[in-house]
């Protein structure tokens, strides 16, 4: 990056991180009310989320990674950045979470992930017009030797895994070696610029994660990446500061399942 460009982008970056400061102070203040229902404290703590981890996102992409995370509950970073998303998606589209490795931990950052699953949320929610379903999931998975798929190959490793599903239009298999490249884009026409899955892909690589994509056209897209795993005994703390136990494997609660934008 070219030192103009760094201004230019640390100048954004501080006008933004204004912005989001003053957001949250308001949803603290609204937050600080008594009698407030249900309902709109929930939508109050989204954007309280939204507008910290709008900042975290900032912190992450003008200092990078940083030092060495610890190791922290992926199923739970998934579950908060679901509150986020289910308000990214269009109408009559619904997400549906299904985590199935309550005892995967990764190192992760969770501004790297949600970089991720924002921008596949995003691609989702446009390849569904008509409405559809979004599925969130995360699984462990083993790989023996390496696994030679698209974009990515992934090397052998104990891995956690998150992937983004819809039930869209999904890619025309001679077009799907080329969306993770720069400047591609179907959606000219939409404003789409070719940059989510490019940047999505640099994502991954830095939370040394792997990404693959298949696709059916006319069913749907299922996008995953492929995150080192990591486990331990002892407690960890979750993204946004609140301290999350290692889950212990449990069933899937309903509230799991579905999380229906209001
Ligand atoms: N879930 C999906 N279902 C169907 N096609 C997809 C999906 N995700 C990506 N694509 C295809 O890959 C192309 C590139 O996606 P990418 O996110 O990089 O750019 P974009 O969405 O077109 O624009 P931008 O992300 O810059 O707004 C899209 O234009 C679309 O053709
Ligand atoms: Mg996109």
């Amino acid at each position: 990056m070219t030192k103009r460009a760094r201004d230019a982008a640390e100048e954004m970056a501080h006008d933004l991180n204004n912005v989001l400061a003053a957001t949250l102070g308001i949803a603290e203040a609204i937050l600080a009310r008594d009698g407030l229902d249900p309902e709109t404290r929930a939508d109050i703590e989204a954007i309280r989320e939204g507008a910290r981890r709008g900042g975290a996102a900032i912190r992450w992409r003008l200092n990078g990674p940083g030092a060495p995370r610890e190791p922290a509950a992926l199923d739970a970073m998934i579950r908060a950045t679901a509150r986020l998303i289910a308000h990214r998606l269009g109408d009559g589209v619904t997400l549906a979470l299904d985590l199935g490795d309550p005892e995967g931990l990764t190192r992760a950052d969770p501004a790297c992930l949600d970089r991720i699953l924002l921008n596949l949320a995003a691609n989702a929610g446009h390849a569904m017009p008509e409405g559809g379903t979004v599925t969130l999931s995360t699984r462990r998975h083993t790989v023996a030797a390496p696994d030679i798929r698209v974009p990515d190959t992934i090397p052998p490793g104990d891995y956690a895994v998150v992937a983004v599903a819809d039930t869209g239009t999904g890619v025309r298999p001679d077009i799907l070696p080329r969306i993770f490249q720069p400047g591609f884009t179907t959606r000219s026409s939409q404003g789409g610029r070719g940059l989510g899955l490019a940047s999505v892909h640099a994502a991954a690589r830095a939370c040394q994660g792997f990404l693959s994509v298949a696709s059916v056209e006319g069913q749907g897209t299922h996008v995953e990446v492929h995150l080192p795993r990591e486990t331990g005994s002892t407690h960890v703390p979750s993204p946004g500061g609140s301290a999350a136990r290692r889950a212990k494997p449990r069933a899937l609660q309903p509230s799991d399942r579905e999380i229906q934008r209001r």
